[in-house]
């Protein structure tokens, strides 16, 4: 049905045009769900990166991330750290509550002693995760099925579903999680989350989206609309 289309064109498009990014690759390499530390370096790598990522552009990023896994490579190390080197670590990241919460939640997963939290009512427990942060470590490193929205999701699901409510109002963004829940892949719940958040950001843009490069162009409403209609465009929603 439609929905599987959407799943199977989305992943498809991934495989093809996915960035080749450093946590992706620790991803790759920690792939053992039955060992304890690759669960932990996978959750960790996820963890630093989409912190980083808010507010923060990819290449932004990379050099970031690459600096901050060379001084602490586990978590455990990060826990030892003082909050001072956190600071100069992410000197030029802004907002340093980040660095500091990701330092504090360390602290606490550490001293908690039962690993990594890996589904997302233990992961908001800790300091600093909110409900984007324990949807992408859930999904991208525990490969639970749980959805993750950020603006670029909400953007794309907005046009989507051509919904024209709000995208400020925190009830659009509501529905927007309960459309994004029902639209993840069962099994690959990471490559669909992270599908979505490329395709807001490489394809389906604020301005000027790129319909044509689009693989669910053809399941989304706004666009099906724009085409019939010369008063509509994907940009109003
Ligand atoms: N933006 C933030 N996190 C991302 C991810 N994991 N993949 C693609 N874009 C992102």
């Amino acid at each position: 049905d439609e929905i599987l289309d959407v799943r199977g064109s989305l992943l498809k498009w991934y495989e093809d045009n996915q960035r080749d990014l450093p946590w992706r690759r620790i991803s790759r390499e920690c792939f053992n769900e039955e060992d304890r530390e690759e669960n932990e370096k996978r959750a960790y790598a996820v963890w630093v990166s989409e912190v980083m990522l808010q507010q923060t552009r990819v290449q932004t990023v990379i050099d970031y991330f690459n600096r901050w896994m060379n001084k602490w490579p586990t978590l455990h190390h990060l826990a030892q750290a003082s909050l001072e080197e956190v600071n100069e670590m992410w000197a030029g990241l802004g907002y340093y509550r980040r660095g500091r919460f990701l330092l504090e939640g360390a602290k606490m997963i550490v001293e908690g002693g039962d690993g990594f939290p890996n589904e997302v009512p233990a992961l908001r427990k800790v300091k600093g995760i909110g409900d984007y942060t324990a949807g992408a470590i859930a999904s991208i490193a525990f490969k639970q099925v749980v959805p993750v929205v950020d603006g670029n999701v909400v953007r794309v699901i907005a046009r989507l579903r051509a919904i024209s409510a709000n995208p400020k109002e925190a009830t659009t963004v509501k529905n927007i999680w309960k459309l994004a829940g029902q639209l993840v892949d069962l099994c690959r719940p990471g490559d669909f989350n992270q599908a979505l958040m490329e395709l807001g950001a490489t394809v389906c843009t604020p301005t000027s989206p790129s319909c044509n490069d689009c693989p669910i162009a053809a399941n989304c409403v706004a666009h099906l609309r724009s085409k019939c209609d010369d008063s509509v465009q994907v940009t109003d929603y």
